[in-house]
């Protein structure tokens, strides 16, 4: 990233997410929204982030400690600052609400909304070196706007003759004239704080909705004789605002779309149907992987090269190696499967599941907190949690690993080239030794050693086979 602090004020960022968001009709604060799974407020932060600012100011209050929560989930608590925002009395009242802590840093302030999740830091540093070089000394404000087909909504950039700012003018403040202006408003700005926050206090609240509108600053300070910039840019799609849940849905499938095309282009992936997939921004896959409909795939999943995933599958937050097969219809999640595994078709790695390479799980098996060695297999109607399983061993049919004896959780360790009988009931905490074999139905309640054949409830040791073996 340009250094964008270079021989200048430095850089603050302040981040508007206090409103209720009223037009998603929902019980949840707007800015906590998802967007490719991480809440919109978390897009923009990030954002900020990498322009690398002095500090990060978030203006909360609806919800103010959930925006709280969801912020630090990113950052550290050190590096954002929260400000409470009391009553939501319009944009100019929310900037109000940082006074005490930006008015005197002398520093440039870029201005960002909660709800612009889009964003860009190359925008960004485009528009604060704009605001920085601006015939040669700097503007007091510099506005980030945008041309769009459908302003609707939005405010409109008012310019004089001269095509120089002249105002904004909100989309209910506007008149017909107005409203025929197809340049708009993004509700990102630079400022030079001291000059901003000088002109908030002039800001009155006579308009149609009532408000402090912090889009009265440019033309107060333009009417006190002070510099005030436009940048405007090319996507209109980066600036778009997220203000009801049908533009949610416009950016969630601009988003999606833009992704599996990256995926296709840069990584060598195919789908099937790329219109009904659903991938995440974080996601990683590699070439000559195969994705079938219904496919989606979130959080910073990792899938290697060469795999196939076929349709109905979920996998989150997951590291999947080279070769692997994803048969329909499976739930994956926080779990890691090695090189030229096979799973499904209606498997679930619950969490924590770890299979080694060649391993192989079937239908309607679970499987949590479990680790499934190289080359073992759990093909049909199995349960193991806590469990770890050696190399080379088989896991019949029915399975059972009776990990939770109601009150805590215990482990079971089955060792190498193992075969447990279908039916088996392994009730932990309980070992099998490498090379044992349990017979169909038999309830495991003491550990099980080496090489020797296990059966009944309870089991009980029938022979040893290495002695069988040696005769
Ligand atoms: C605002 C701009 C408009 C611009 C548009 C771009 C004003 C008056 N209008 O309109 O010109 O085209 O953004 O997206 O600024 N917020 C608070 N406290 C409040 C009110 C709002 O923190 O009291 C926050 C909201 O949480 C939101 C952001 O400020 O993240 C913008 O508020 P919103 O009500 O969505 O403004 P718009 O009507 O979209
Ligand atoms: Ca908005």
């Amino acid at each position: 990233m340009a250094d964008v602090q270079e021989e200048h004020k430095m850089l603050d960022v302040l981040i508007l997410a206090a409103g209720l968001g009223t037009r998603m009709r929902s019980d949840l604060a707007k800015v906590l929204h998802r967007l490719d799974g991480r809440p919109l407020i978390n897009h923009v932060s990030r954002t900020a982030a990498a322009l690398a600012p002095q500090k990060i100011y978030v203006v909360i209050g609806h919800q103010g400690e959930d925006v709280r929560s969801a912020v630090l989930e990113e950052f550290d608590s050190n590096d954002a600052v929260f400000v409470e925002q009391k009553r939501q009395l319009g944009t100019g009242d929310a900037v109000n609400a940082a006074r005490d802590l930006l008015a005197n840093q002398d520093s440039t302030l870029l201005v960002l909304s909660g709800d612009v999740p889009m964003i860009r830091p190359e925008t960004l540093a485009g528009l604060v070196q704009h605001h920085h070089g601006h015939r040669g000394r700097g503007a007091a404000c510099t506005i980030l706007t945008v041309k769009l087909m459908d302003p609707t909504g939005y405010g409109r950039i008012v310019r004089n003759p001269e095509g120089l700012f002249e105002k904004i003018v909100e989309q209910k403040d506007a008149n017909e004239t107005e409203r025929q202006i197809h340049e708009i408003n993004a509700g990102i700005y630079a400022f030079d704080s001291t000059k901003l926050f000088d002109a908030l206090a002039k800001v009155q609240n006579d308009n149609a909705q009532g408000e402090y509108y912090l889009t009265d600053v440019p033309s107060l300070l333009r009417e006190a004789g002070e510099d005030v910039a436009i940048f405007q840019h090319g996507d209109a799609y980066e600036v778009e605002g997220v203000n009801n849940r049908a533009q949610l849905a416009d950016l969630e499938r601009l988003l999606n779309s833009r992704t599996v095309k990256r995926q296709m282009l840069d990584y060598g992936v195919s789908f099937i149907d790329p219109k009904n997939v659903y991938i995440s921004e974080g996601a990683k896959i590699g070439r000559d992987t195969v994705i079938h409909p219904n496919v989606t795939i979130e959080g910073e999943s990792e899938i290697g090269d060469g795999c196939t995933i076929h349709s109905g599958t979920r996998i989150t937050n997951s590291r999947i190696g080279h070769g692997v097969e994803i048969r329909d219809n499976c739930l994956i999640q926080d779990s890691e499967i090695g090189n030229s595994c096979t799973v499904g078709p209606m498997a679930h790695l619950r969490g924590h599941a770890v299979m080694r390479s060649n391993a192989k799980v079937g239908n309607f098996v679970e499987l949590k907190k479990t680790t499934l060695g190289s080359g073992s297999k759990a093909s049909h109607l199995t349960y193991l949690g806590d469990a770890t399983v050696g190399e080379n061993t088989n896991i019949g049919a029915g399975t059972v690993t009776c990990n939770y004896d109601g009150k805590n959780k215990h482990e079971t360790k089955i060792g190498d080239n193992v075969r447990i009988g279908s039916d088996t009931m392994l009730v932990a905490p309980v070992e099998v030794g490498d090379g044992a074999v349990t017979a169909a139905g038999s309830v495991v309640i003491e550990n099980v050693e080496a090489d020797s054949l296990v059966a009944g409830v309870p089991a009980k040791v029938k022979k040893k086979l290495s002695e069988s073996k040696s005769v």
